[in-house]
């Protein structure tokens, strides 16, 4: 069983090995402090049953605007439904905040991610050439308007 809750100080340590095992550029541990730290943030781990933390996410909301800054998954643990409850987890927050658009940035060639975007009803809205780097790639960013994906539901 996984559970998703609030990411606190103490889970640092053990989120930034799933960030290192997700992305060519990991946050330093000042990023994440600041994020979960941050009033306007909200962050969230998926851990298992014995603690062991296996994924996070998190956004944040400026007026009725969200910016999606990561999802990840450990990489053993990928194909589980965890991205989808971390996703879901993160929407749910949205809603209680308040937020009505939510972006956020994947690389073009990210299937997997573009795949569970996709089917929770993001839109592609735009591209970014050359944003990021090791490998160089252009973002593609996607948008979900809240209120169109639960009429959709
Ligand atoms: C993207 C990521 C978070 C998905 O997490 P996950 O736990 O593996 O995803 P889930 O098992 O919940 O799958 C959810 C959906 O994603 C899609 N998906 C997941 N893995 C996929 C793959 N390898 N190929 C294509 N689609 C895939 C599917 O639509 C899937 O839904 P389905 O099982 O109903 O078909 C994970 O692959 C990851 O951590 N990647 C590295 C970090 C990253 O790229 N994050 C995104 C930054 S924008």
């Amino acid at each position: 069983m996984i559970n998703v809750r609030k990411m606190f100080l103490e889970d640092i340590e053990a989120v930034m090995k799933v960030d290192k095992d997700s992305f060519s550029i990991p946050w330093s541990r000042e990023s994440f402090f600041l994020e979960v730290e941050s009033p306007l943030s909200s962050y969230v781990v998926a851990e298992e049953e014995t603690g062991r933390i296996v994924g996070y996410g998190g956004f944040y909301l400026i007026m009725d605007q969200v910016e999606i800054t990561n999802i990840a998954v450990l990489g053993e643990k990928r194909g589980q439904g965890i991205g989808k409850s971390i996703l879901e987890a993160l929407i749910k927050l949205v809603v209680v905040g308040g937020g009505k658009i939510v972006n956020l940035d994947v690389r073009n060639s990210n299937e997997a991610a573009k795949a569970l975007y996709y089917s929770y009803g993001f839109k592609l809205v735009g591209s970014r050439k050359g944003y990021y780097q090791k490998p160089s790639e252009d973002a593609l960013l996607l948008s979900l308007d809240i209120e169109e994906g639960l009429l959709d539901d």
